[in-house]
């Protein structure tokens, strides 16, 4: 069938659109460790060759893939990858990435963390590989400092994007973290998807994901199974989006610790939803300490949880002494608190592993308000039956709750200026 021929305009907007879009002829720069002198045998030192790659991936003047071959296992110490780079470089991460075993083997140098990202933007690591952090022996380390038996550091965050804007982290394995596996801290623009992030259940405080100070982070479809939290979100972290996490055992979601040490935390809009959590200390969790500086966790949603076994299934926990949540020796004393508000329950089912399936223990400076739990059924794993436990906990309820709510009806919202009540509604949902 003949067709009219194209108009020279039509042309042109087609030719310009070839240009701009990318395709296969796009020059790129495919790297791979071994170029840069990389064993890849497990037992010889890498490090060099890593950074090495690093440096002429940075400073491409196209786009890059580095690869870390499959088949082989690198050895790395500790190592800052610093940006920003030329363009945006893909992180191909096929083979083992391992950490030296022994902390006496890291040496002398930062032992803060392991493989740190530096002001680096527009990153992709991806590739179905493995980042083991084999903290075995820190975990054993850990375990004496909780004893306060001897005088370790803290063990190191095995990934840590620092100041990186445009990151994203999907398809591959982090196991064995000496600590946190996989940390964002004052980034913006983060992905953390299709990951496998395990350590043994036993493991002492190895963390899933940790975000401190970041904006605009989503979390999903990844397996998550440590010692200690799944995901944890702490300091100013604003729009994140957590979603299809199978999460346990471990320490489950949460929210802080928020105001330690006198930060003044401000944490909104995050919204956590269709999440698998078995097996699990705490469910969700919002925890502060008490402080004389306030900050706030606000505007929180958790949509859609199943639970299974787990002792904490909801809970807000403010750090009262006397109560049965209680987590810290400190008097109630402070003037004010970390004020917790606009938390949303909504479909969470499943079963507790203790009496309390629903815990808000809130402080008397700042009593949390603007509670909801619409259709929530917790239920005990030894059939018994569940209870809600209060402390200044203010809020409603809509459709079925079990076990029956205990918050207190807003009799004070008349001390709330009008324009606060306005803003009720949920404004991201993205
Ligand atoms: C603390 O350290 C001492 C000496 O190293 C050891 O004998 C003791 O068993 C340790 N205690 C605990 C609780 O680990
Ligand atoms: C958190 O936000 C508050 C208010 O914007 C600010 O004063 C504080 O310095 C921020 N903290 C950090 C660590 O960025
Ligand atoms: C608290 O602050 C003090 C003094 O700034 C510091 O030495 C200490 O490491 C901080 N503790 C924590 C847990 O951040
Ligand atoms: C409940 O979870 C705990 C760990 O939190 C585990 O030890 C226990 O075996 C689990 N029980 C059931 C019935 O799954
Ligand atoms: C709550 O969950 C229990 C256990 O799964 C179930 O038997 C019960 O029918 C549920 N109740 C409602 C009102 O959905």
């Amino acid at each position: 069938m003949a067709r009219a021929a194209p108009r020279p305009a039509v042309l042109m907007v087609a030719a310009v659109v070839a240009v701009l879009l990318p395709d296969a002829a796009e020059p790129r720069i495919l790297l791979t460790l071994d170029d840069f002198g990389a064993v890849g045998d497990g037992v010889a030192d890498d490090t060099k060759a890593f950074a090495g790659a690093w440096t002429a991936a940075c400073a491409a003047a196209d786009n890059v893939i580095l690869n870390v071959p499959a088949g082989k296992t690198f050895r790395i110490w500790p190592l800052t990858l610093v940006g920003p780079c030329s363009s945006e470089i893909k992180l191909l991460i096929s083979g083992n990435i391992v950490a030296p075993e022994s902390p006496s083997d890291w040496g002398p140098g930062d032992r803060r963390q392991w493989l740190h990202f530096h002001k680096v933007q527009d990153l992709k690591v991806t590739g179905g590989g493995i980042i083991d952090g084999r903290g075995q022996q820190w975990w054993a380390r850990s375990s004496c400092e909780e004893k306060k038996n001897c005088t370790a550091q803290p063990a190191p965050k095995a990934v840590h994007f620092e100041d990186c804007h445009g990151i994203s982290v999907k398809g591959i394995t982090l196991q064995n973290s000496q600590q946190y596996h996989l940390t964002f801290t004052r980034s913006s623009n983060v992905e953390a998807n299709y990951l496998r992030v395990t350590s043994p259940e036993d493991s002492i405080d190895t963390k899933g994901i940790h975000l401190v100070d970041s904006k605009n982070v989503h979390v999903m479809d990844n397996l998550i199974s440590t010692g200690d939290d799944c995901v944890s979100i702490v300091g100013n972290c604003t729009d994140v989006r957590l979603r299809a996490i199978s999460c346990g055992p471990g320490h489950g979601i949460s929210i802080g610790t928020l105001g330690v040490n006198g930060s003044v935390d401000y944490v909104e809009k995050i919204k956590v939803d269709t999440l698998f959590i078995s097996n699990a200390e705490n469910g969700v969790r919002i925890k502060t300490t008490k402080n004389d500086v306030g900050g706030f966790a606000r505007k929180v949603k958790f949509e859609s949880i199943m639970m299974r076994n787990v002792t904490n299934p909801i809970i807000i926990d403010q750090g009262n002494s006397d109560d049965p949540a209680d987590s810290s020796e400190a008097p109630q004393t402070a003037a004010t608190a970390v004020q917790v508000e606009k938390i949303n329950y909504i479909d969470i089912r499943g079963t507790s592993a203790s009496e309390h399936a629903v815990t808000f223990s809130c402080s008397d400076a700042k009593p949390c308000r603007h509670l909801s739990l619409t259709n929530v059924n917790l239920t005990r794993v030894d059939g018994r039956k569940a209870s809600s436990y209060c402390r200044k906990a203010f809020g409603k309820t809509t459709g079925t709750v079990i076990p029956e709510s205990c918050l207190s009806k807003e009799d004070f919202v008349h001390h709330v200026p009008r324009h606060y009540e306005e803003d009720e509604e949920e404004d991201s949902d993205s």
